[in-house]
C-alpha cells in the first residue's frame, strides 16, 4: 500500500495517532463548543508548519486581527516575527468581503463564488501550504442554502488540495449537540473531523480531543485529554492508562 504524504501537525500524540500527520491536502473540521480551543489549536498548527518551511494563512471571521494577535501573544509558541516575515498571514475575512462590496448579510451565488476565488487566489499567491478559516460556521451564515454551503466547502477543498494545501475549518457547535457542524452539511463534505469537548469531573472541566473521522488514514477514535498553557500550547495525553 502506498502511504499518502502527510502534513505534520506538530501536536505530538496526534501525529503518532495519524501515522505521521493529516493526509496532505485534506480539509479538516475542528468542531466544538465555545472556548474549547479551536482557534488556539488551529494557530499552533500553522506555527508548527513554519518549522518545515510551510507558509500558513489564517482567515478570521470571528474576531478582529488585532484582538486575535493580542490573545495569541499569551502563548510562547506564537512569534510575531512569523507575521512580519510573511510566513504566517492573518487576514480579516469580513474586511475582504466589505472591500469586494459583498452583501454583509447573505451572499448570492455569484458573491459566494467571488469570495471563494479570492480566498483561493490569496492562498496561491502566498504559496500557503496550510489554511485556516475560523470559523466556517460564521461564513455559512452568509451562504444562503445547503447547496451553497456544500458547493463552497467542496470547491475550496478540491482547489486547495491541488495546491497541496491542508485546511482547517473551525466549526461551532452547541454543547451536547449530536452534530459536528451548525448546518449538518460541513461535516459530510470535510475529509476529517476533530471534536474538542469538555467533561466535568469533580467540579472541573477537562478538555477532550477526539478524531471522529479522517479519510485516507487509519486512526483510533480514542478520546484524549487536552491541556492548553502559555508555555506548552496545546498538549494531548491519554485519558485512560490502557491507552498509553
Ligand atoms: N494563556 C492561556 N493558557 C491556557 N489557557 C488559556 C490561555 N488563554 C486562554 N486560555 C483558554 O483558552 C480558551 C479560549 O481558547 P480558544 O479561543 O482557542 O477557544 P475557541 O474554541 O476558539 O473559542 P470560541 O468558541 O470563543 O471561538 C479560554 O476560554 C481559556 O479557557
Ligand atoms: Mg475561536
Amino acid at each position: 500500500m502506498v502511504d499518502r504524504p502527510r502534513c505534520v501537525t506538530g501536536i505530538e500524540l496526534l501525529d503518532k495517532e495519524l501515522t505521521g500527520g493529516i493526509p496532505l491536502g485534506s480539509t479538516v473540521l475542528i468542531a466544538g463548543g465555545s472556548g474549547v480551543g479551536k482557534t488556539t489549536l488551529s494557530m499552533e498548527f500553522l506555527v508548527n508548519g513554519t518549522k518545515f518551511g510551510e507558509k500558513g494563512v489564517f482567515f478570521t471571521a470571528t474576531e478582529t486581527v488585532t484582538k486575535l494577535k493580542k490573545y495569541l501573544r499569551n502563548y510562547d509558541f506564537f512569534d510575531e516575527r512569523l507575521i512580519k516575515s510573511g510566513e504566517i498571514s492573518i487576514i480579516d475575512l469580513w474586511s475582504i468581503s466589505d472591500r469586494l462590496g459583498l452583501n454583509p448579510e447573505h451572499y448570492s451565488l455569484e458573491e459566494a463564488n467571488i469570495l471563494f476565488e479570492v480566498i483561493r487566489d490569496i492562498a496561491k499567491e502566498l504559496d500557503a501550504k496550510r489554511l485556516i478559516i475560523d470559523s466556517i460556521t460564521s461564513l455559512c451564515y452568509r451562504l444562503q442554502s445547503p447547496e451553497m454551503i456544500r458547493d463552497f466547502i467542496f470547491k475550496l477543498g478540491t482547489s486547495l488540495a491541488s495546491m497541496y494545501c491542508t485546511n482547517i475549518l473551525t466549526s461551532e457547535v452547541p454543547p451536547k449537540s449530536f452534530q459536528y457542524s451548525q448546518y449538518g452539511i460541513e461535516e459530510f463534505i470535510a475529509d476529517g473531523i476533530i471534536f474538542l469537548g469538555d467533561i466535568e469531573r469533580r467540579g472541573d472541566l477537562i478538555r477532550t480531543f477526539q478524531v471522529i473521522k479522517l479519510r485516507g488514514t487509519a486512526h483510533s477514535r480514542t478520546k484524549f485529554a487536552m491541556t492548553m498553557s502559555s508555555k506548552n500550547g496545546v498538549q494531548l495525553s491519554p485519558m485512560l492508562k490502557s491507552n498509553i
